[in-house]
């Protein structure tokens, strides 16, 4: 691959901890090497390091760290949209019987084709996906996942009451279809194994220690589920585990709640639980779109933040409203601004970009592979190109910095402008309409 010309930023630190987080080379230069980064910097620099590689002119779009999704449901792609219900209203009425259809293992590859595409499509290149409540569906998923070459972290769904008897395994069967995908997938081709009962309202003491033995079994998995998203289900968990003093401590008496778990939602936490959470090094993932899509509720980044707990961004589809990370962030500065009782934490475009790069890489403990350019990282990319003509292109030719134009890309950019993306400096996705003549 040559060495790429363009406009580049990225966070390769924490801008809620450290000074000087967003780094932007407005005439950048990016040097990919066997899927790597091999150099960053001024282009003039690199160029003169590498007089002989190629150079390829991609001035007037953007580049950026591929983005990275920690919470997003693949069998949920067809039911996206399902607005105006509660979250229980919403999973029976809405959602369940979709997933039920995986049991098809042919439906089941057909909605992990449109998942997947819809990840590549949109910048994603590294997902924590919640998957399927069948083996052959989760098969499905991690395949066309190592097909197209993206970086997926999954694991099939478990849970054993109060969703769909076809959604139910019984402790024995989750052990044995967990295993053998863990042993199929684990570890493989940019592949990883999340532990995923669905949430501790339809996961039993027996499936969650089922989660537990499976990580005694196997080193390396990951840990992902759902937590105090929603009034009534908060109400029922309490009611399901008489003896747990909240909804956190159903998770940590399984040994479920350390460096590489990831918490989606986390809207009506204590201070106790995310002191705790913070003392484990958990991640919540923050899904905006979908809080405010089921009415959830607000997210309390501010208290999240003081407590030290890692905080990383979720597009939560179907819940959520798309796979567009960029929108993600938007509706996480909006929920901030206009957040009761001046809780709200305004943040910059520097904090939009980290939550959807660097901060999902971390979650996952990935951040030594992805989450930003520096060399030895993955040449994971996005290169961001607004269509000639579109708003976003003015916005981009008339900005003063690079950092205004990151916000403006905030507010107006859409799949649209997702020109090409890049896995291991492989090309995962371009659109379709794209030539050479526009210098992509
Ligand atoms: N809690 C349990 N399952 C789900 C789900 O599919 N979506 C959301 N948003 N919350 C859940
Ligand atoms: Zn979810």
């Amino acid at each position: 691959m040559p060495l790429l010309r363009s406009a580049i930023l990225h966070t390769p630190k924490n801008p809620f901890t450290d000074e000087g987080a967003l780094e932007v080379y407005p005439d950048g230069g990016l040097l990919v090497e066997n899927g790597r980064i091999g150099a960053l910097g001024p282009y003039a620099e690199i160029r003169a390091q590498h007089p002989q590689v190629e150079t390829r002119d991609l001035r007037g779009g953007v580049l950026l760290p591929g983005f990275v999704d920690t919470h997003v449901h693949y069998p949920q792609v067809r039911v996206i949209g399902g607005l105006g219900m509660p979250l229980l209203e919403w999973l029976e009425a809405n959602t369940l019987p979709e997933e039920a259809r995986l049991a098809d293992a042919g439906y089941a590859q057909e909605v992990a084709r449109e998942f997947v595409h819809g990840l590549a499509s949109h910048g994603t290149t590294t997902a924590l996906v919640f998957g399927a409540h069948f083996r052959e569906a989760q098969a499905a998923l991690f395949e066309e996942a190592r097909r197209i070459g993206l970086r997926v972290v999954s694991g099939m769904v478990l849970s054993d009451r109060l969703l769909r008897p076809e959604l139910h395994q019984t402790p024995e069967q989750a052990h044995a279809d967990s295993s053998t995908l863990i042993r199929r997938f684990h570890g493989k081709d940019d592949l990883l194994y999340a532990v995923t009962p669905r949430f501790s309202l339809s996961a039993s003491e027996a499936i969650l220690e089922v989660c537990q033995t499976l990580q005694q079994e196997h080193a390396g998995l990951r840990f992902t589920s759902h937590i105090n998203e929603n009034g009534l289900e908060i109400a029922t968990v309490r009611e399901l585990f008489p003896w747990a003093s909240d909804y956190l401590h159903t998770y940590e008496r399984f040994g479920l709640v350390h460096r590489h778990s990831v918490l989606a939602h986390n809207l009506h936490p204590s201070d106790s639980e995310l002191q705790r959470m913070g003392a484990a090094q958990a991640t919540a993932a923050h899904c905006p779109c979908s809080n405010a899509a089921l009415g959830s509720g607000f997210f309390p980044l501010r208290r999240h933040l003081r407590a030290g707990v890692r905080v990383a961004l979720g597009t939560d589809i179907g819940g959520g409203t798309g796979f567009c990370l960029l929108k993600e962030a938007l509706q996480a500065f909006f929920l901030q601004s206009v957040m009761p009782g001046g809780e709200g934490y305004l943040m910059s475009p520097a904090h939009m970009l980290y939550l959807i790069t660097r901060a999902g890489a971390e979650a996952l403990g990935l951040e030594d592979q992805t989450g930003d350019l520096r060399p030895g990282k993955s040449a994971d990319l996005v290169y961001l190109r607004p269509p000639e003509g579109s708003p976003l292109e003015a916005v981009l030719r008339h900005s003063d910095s690079l950092e205004r134009a990151l916000s403006g890309i905030f507010a107006l950019a859409g799949a649209d402008c997702i020109a090409e993306v890049y896995r291991a400096g492989r090309t995962v996705y371009r659109q379709a309409h794209l030539t050479a003549g526009r210098g992509v």
